[in-house]
């Protein structure tokens, strides 16, 4: 099977790189391929011929995308039809990547994929028309909902994870505020694309909800994490509004990933297993 890899440097994109390595998988590297360019794009995809293309691209500094609206759509919902109309044509399965933030989080207890969104934010409202687009364009596709990414490439439109950013905040010994009244579902991207092999094994094209199990606030994911590499860190659990990020975040944002289970895809594990596997086989030098 041939799988063009959309943002294969990326956090998810350098797992899925690996755990597919029995298929013949061919890396694309941003600027050399640019989702947003659609002519560049669709050729260079024609030339490979791909049986399945996997796009983790995306502009996903929540914040800054309440400014750039116009870089926020070109990239996650324009460049998604795009690649959706590309894939048609020849005849290729699309995956693609979106979000928690589609939803407003005002529901008790973790979204299925056929509860409503409500986007909060700029980046979830041009998630959430990436999704509407690639879905109106083609059929055969996999949209996999997921939340809070941690992985060994430590994200590196951000610069770093979240895991990786509180080791470096402690290493500071500065006071580290964290967010304590937003409830997620952090995910190891390795078990993500574990799940993401099983479900492109599948023709149950459609939309899946992954990821890890139980939820935290993000300040409970950080005390965590100190407690289990055993560094004392000057942690302050503050409420979102006085940490005052631009973008609104859902208060609750945990999905519920029954769907893709029952067709016996490998579920991600609770949050708490992943991060203790993720830290085990951490560079202790990643965060430097
Ligand atoms: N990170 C999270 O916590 C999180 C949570 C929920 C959902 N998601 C979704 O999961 C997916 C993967 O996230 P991730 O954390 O792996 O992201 P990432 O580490 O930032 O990787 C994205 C990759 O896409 C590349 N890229 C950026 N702009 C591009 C463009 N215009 N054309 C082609 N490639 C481009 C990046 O290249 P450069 O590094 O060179 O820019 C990078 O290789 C995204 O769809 C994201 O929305 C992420």
């Amino acid at each position: 099977m041939i799988i063009a890899l959309i943002g294969a440097d990326g956090q998810l994109g350098t797992d899925l790189r690996e755990t597919l390595a029995a298929e013949d998988v061919r890396p694309l590297f941003y600027p050399d391929f640019d989702v947003t360019d659609a002519g560049g794009s669709a050729a260079k995809l024609r030339d490979l011929g791909p049986d399945v293309v996997i796009n983790t691209s995306a502009f996903h500094r929540v914040d800054e995308c309440e400014d750039r609206i116009e870089d926020a759509f070109r990239i996650n919902a324009f460049a998604v039809r795009d690649l959706a109309r590309t894939c048609r044509d020849i005849d290729a399965v699309l995956v693609h990547f979106s979000t928690d933030f589609v939803f407003d989080g005002a529901s008790s207890r973790p979204y299925v994929e056929t509860d409503r969104p409500g986007p909060l934010s700029v980046y979830g409202t041009s998630k959430l028309a990436g999704e509407h687009l690639l879905t109106a364009e083609w059929g055969r596709h996999f949209i996999v909902r997921t939340c809070g990414l941690f992985g060994r490439a430590g994200c590196l439109e951000k610069g770093r994870n979240f895991v990786e950013t509180m080791i470096w905040l402690a290493s500071s010994r500065r006071t580290i505020r964290v967010v304590n009244d937003q409830v997620v579902g952090p995910t190891s991207t390795v078990e993500l694309a574990r799940a993401v092999r099983a479900l492109i094994g599948t023709e149950a094209y459609g939309l899946y909800h992954l990821t890890s199990r139980g939820g935290c606030t993000w300040f409970e994911f950080a005390r965590r994490i100190f407690e289990l590499i055993g560094v004392e860190a000057d942690l302050l659990p503050v409420g979102s509004k006085e940490f005052g990020a631009k973008a609104r975040r859902p208060a609750y944002s945990l999905l519920d990933d029954a769907k893709a289970r029952a067709l016996g895809i490998p579920g991600c594990s609770d949050w708490e297993t992943a991060l203790k596997d993720y830290l085990t086989g951490r560079d202790p030098r990643a965060a430097g």
